[in-house]
């Protein structure tokens, strides 16, 4: 290869390695050892202006102790100079040369005298970014380097382009990462808890409390109106705790008859009553290492109290049938919809057991004074229910300010089963107000509705819904509606109403 196609092999090698990588360090060693490869060069540095010095980032040929002693001042040595004037210089024998400081002390094993040293600045827009150099070895004395001098400062351009790019690259990456810093901050003390959703403050204050109580075992305390998430909160801090790998046993204690409940709650012994055929572990013996989620506890009966109040404050009990102690180590979480305080002024639940109970308490506020996640709540059951049925609903603006508006007597319950039938009942719609159902639309205060309905109709459609809601529960339908449950029971048969309505 003849000293045109070499050099020209040279800038192509350079111009390559400089458009692969932004990283500075890994181009500016790469560029170096091109030059060693291709020219006839002992060492090659780039030292870069930092800070009033002249500092070597990069070189061939010498060690990483040589490298650290490569720091100038401007002005000092030839790369100090060359870096200060912006104009290349040429040492044609170092040996020489008294200005030549020889800092990094790698030329000792050579004789200087064989040595040229080629200096040239790295320029962008008059700007001296820093300084490339390198060691020629030649052989005949008098020979010229004007050709070296062009390359090195068509490199040294490149060089400079490369250096500019890639710290305009640092800076905005430097700025992305204050920013994500900020962000970061911004959303410290933004509690979060996995698929419950509650930007509210008033939300955010029950997650503050979720995650500041999940790490002991106190006992907590939840109220709130029906379906607003007391059981989602329960099972959260139950996963949240050092606990989340033992057993979340619930008992419900409305639905379970009185008789039955002390052998839910403890078990019995084999032939503790006729029909007592083998020995049966109760709910808090289940639920030993772990959690029992005493739901509905203000259902519980005046009788049963005390043997609760007895397990929560000795965490011991006796088997029905049996003299033999229990230990359990168990966390309680109990909760109700019903106003325990009230209760216990009536005198229908008792006082210590409130106070045993009522450690942590924690209060899920209705849908209506959340409002703020309600555009949350719906894309979340949404994105939910669209996944199971494979569907592709959507809901318009309009129909999500109209459900805004709407009061939720029963809170996200109501709404998670609102999406499900919206979801459901049309297939590859975007849902306007006038396709939500009818107590949505009416009880909204405004009339979304084209057609006019009979009466007789829409009472009938609102009762409906309103048993879907509550899971065909007429009681709690009936307080949905504001009637008694002989209302509904009156108004149930009068229109033929059956489960299997839809
Ligand atoms: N913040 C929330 N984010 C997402 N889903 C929620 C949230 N709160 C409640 N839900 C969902 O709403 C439904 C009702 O919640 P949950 O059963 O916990 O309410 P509850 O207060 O125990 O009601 P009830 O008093 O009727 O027993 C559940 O399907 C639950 O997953
Ligand atoms: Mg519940």
């Amino acid at each position: 290869m003849n000293k045109h196609s070499q050099q020209l092999m040279t800038l192509y090698e350079i111009s390559k390695l400089l458009g692969a990588s932004l990283d500075l360090n890994k181009t500016l060693k790469g560029a170096m050892r091109v030059l060693s490869d291709f020219l006839d060069m002992q060492r090659g540095t780039v030292a870069l202006v930092e800070g009033g010095e002249v500092i070597i980032k990069a070189a061939h040929g010498l060690t990483i102790e040589e490298l650290q002693l490569g720091r100038y001042k401007l002005g000092e040595g030839i790369i100090g100079q060359v870096a200060k004037s912006g104009y290349p210089i040429v040492v044609p024998n170092v040996g020489d040369e008294p200005v030549f400081l020889n800092r990094t002390g790698s030329r000792k094993n050579i004789k200087k005298n064989n040595i040229a040293f080629l200096c040239v600045p790295i320029v962008f827009k008059s700007n001296v970014l820093g300084v490339l150099s390198v060691d020629r070895l030649f052989a005949d004395e008098g020979a010229s380097f004007d050709a070296d001098l062009r390359l090195l400062k068509i490199i040294a351009s490149l060089l400079a382009q490369h250096i500019k790019l890639s710290r305009q690259v640092e800076n905005e990456v430097q700025e992305l990462i204050a920013e994500r810093d900020t962000l970061k901050i911004e959303l410290k003390g933004r509690y979060r808890i996995e698929n419950v959703i509650g930007k509210s403050p008033i939300m955010q204050e029950v997650f503050e409390a979720v995650h500041k109580v999940a790490g002991s075992k106190a006992t907590v305390l939840i109220t709130g109106e029906s379906g607003t998430g007391k059981e989602l909160i329960a099972k959260a801090v139950h996963y949240m705790s050092p606990r989340a790998k033992q057993p979340f046993i619930k008992l419900n204690c409305a639905s379970i008859p009185e008789g039955l409940l002390e052998t839910e709650l403890f078990g019995h012994e084999k032939g503790a009553f006729t029909g007592a055929a083998s020995v049966r572990r109760g709910r808090f013996e289940l639920a030993h290492k772990g959690t029992i989620f005493l739901d509905e506890i203000g259902d519980l009966s005046l009788g049963l109290q005390p043997k609760i109040l007895r397990v929560i404050q000795e965490r011991e009990f006796e088997r029905v049938g049996s003299e033999k102690t229990i230990k359990v180590d168990v966390r309680v979480i109990a909760a109700t919809a019903k106003d325990l305080v009230q209760m216990v002024g009536e005198g229908n639940f008792r006082e210590d057991l409130y106070y045993r109970l009522n450690v942590v308490p924690m209060f899920l506020p209705p849908l209506r004074q959340r409002t703020e996640d309600i555009g949350e709540l719906i894309d979340f059951f949404l994105d939910k229910f669209n996944k199971e049925n494979s569907e592709d609903v959507e809901i318009s603006p309009e129909a999500v300010r109209a459900m805004a508006e709407y009061s939720w007597p029963g809170n996200i319950r109501e709404l998670e089963n609102t999406i499900e039938r919206i979801v459901i009942m049309s297939p590859g719609k975007t849902v306007q107000p006038q396709n939500l159902p009818l107590n949505i639309r009416t009880l909204t205060g405004k009339v979304y509705e084209h057609r006019i309905m009979p009466l007789d109709q829409a009472e009938k459609d609102g009762i409906i819904e309103a048993l879907k809601t509550t899971e065909w529960v007429h009681a709690k339908a009936a307080k949905l509606l504001g009637i008694t449950p002989r209302q509904i029971g009156y108004k149930v048969k009068k229109y033929g109403i059956g489960k299997g309505i839809s």
